[in-house]
């Protein structure tokens, strides 16, 4: 499966998210505290909302429609009202261009 040239990785700031749409789906990169990048779905598995507009606080995304709270490096959900996990998304960076390998 290709690997999908995203943003550049100035695009994002660090402790931040931005939407990223490709193919028909939603998904949302962050550049961690850790200087690295992640991707999951875009979209909360509570209620379709976007994540991207939610608040990066480490390395969790909180929804912004009612606080869910996911890690967004495993996708892990951490804080009701969400209970089913992110998708996650292999991320690199290749000469300040962010890819993400979709499958
Ligand atoms: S829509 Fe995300 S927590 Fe409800």
């Amino acid at each position: 499966m290709p690997w999908i040239d995203a943003c550049a990785s100035d695009d994002i700031e660090e402790e931040d998210v931005i939407r990223w749409d490709h193919g028909g789906q939603t998904f949302a990169i962050y550049h961690g505290a850790d200087g690295a990048f992640y991707c999951t779905d875009g979209l909360c598995t509570h209620e379709q909302v976007h994540l991207a507009d939610g608040l990066v606080m480490d390395f969790e995304i909180e929804c912004p429609r009612h606080n869910g709270v996911f890690d967004y490096r495993s996708g892990k959900a951490l804080r009701a009202p969400v209970c089913v996990d992110l998708a996650t998304y292999e991320v690199r960076d290749v000469d300040g261009r962010i890819e993400v390998l979709i499958e």
